[in-house]
């Protein structure tokens, strides 16, 4: 199991089981204000608003199940050192079975002291306001907003400069740093990007080896694990 596949995904591979991506048509940020629900302005100006938005986006996440984009991924684990990198803040690839996850956004299974980043604790509930950590401070959502650090972007650059191919699954591949992660790969490694409307960023554009495959999470995931299973690494 030496080769190394990093698997980076996005909203799409979650849309399938329920969950609205963020900029389709009738996407979530359509019926929201970014700025208000996912932004420490946000937070400052009106918790209540951010609370109520995560805590609807978290039910949801436990009314849902996993799809069979996401168990395509975890069978990948079988074969390959396999290290997802996740933009989606929902626990379907860890329900699916991958082992390996990094969530660059957060979790909405979790929630964090507003005062200590380092105290997290698994969240199943409602949050509330009035809900506090030891030391006093109010919890709020584990989740990275607009405008803040990605506290696990190095760690996701180190398993992508070692990557020997990279399986890209619905993201619009627009917010940045996340968007970036592919001009850390070496360079002539695969890099597949299933999505039944892709865009290429700058740093896809740069890819001399850029194999795109348009086509849902559900049906086109084993696709691109059958071009990797071709492939001589
Ligand atoms: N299968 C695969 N891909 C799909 C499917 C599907 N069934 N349906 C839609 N898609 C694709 C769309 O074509 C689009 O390219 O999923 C992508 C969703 O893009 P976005 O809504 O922009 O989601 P994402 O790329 O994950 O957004 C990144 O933006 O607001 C933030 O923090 C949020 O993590 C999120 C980040």
């Amino acid at each position: 199991m030496s080769e190394k596949i990093c698997v980076l995904t996005g909203a799409g591979i979650s849309a399938e089981s329920g969950i609205k991506t963020f900029r389709d048509a009738n996407g979530l940020w359509e019926g929201h204000d970014v700025m208000k629900v996912a932004s420490p302005q946000g937070w400052n100006d009106d918790s209540q608003l951010v609370l109520d938005f995560y805590n609807q986006r978290r039910r949801q996440l436990l009314s849902v199940d996993v799809n069979q984009g996401h168990l395509d991924v975890a069978s990948l684990d079988h074969n390959y050192d396999t290290i997802v990198i996740t933009q989606n803040v929902d626990d379907l690839h860890e329900r699916a079975g991958s082992k390996k996850v990094i969530h660059l956004h957060g979790e909405l299974m979790k929630v964090r002291s507003s005062g200590d980043p380092n105290y997290i604790l698994e969240w199943k509930k409602d949050l509330k306001k009035g809900d506090k950590c030891p030391s006093g401070f109010q919890l709020r959502p584990h989740i990275v907003w607009f405008g803040e650090e990605v506290p696990l972007l190095p760690l996701a650059i180190s398993h992508i400069t070692n990557a020997s191919a990279i399986i890209i699954i619905g993201t619009s591949m627009q917010v940045y740093p996340a968007a970036s992660l592919t001009a850390y790969a070496p360079k002539s490694i695969p890099i597949i990007y299933v999505d039944p409307n892709p865009s290429i960023n700058y740093e896809l554009g740069q890819l001399r080896n850029l194999k795109i495959i348009r086509g849902n999470a559900t049906t086109h995931t084993k696709k691109a694990i059958e071009l990797l299973k071709n492939y001589r690494f």
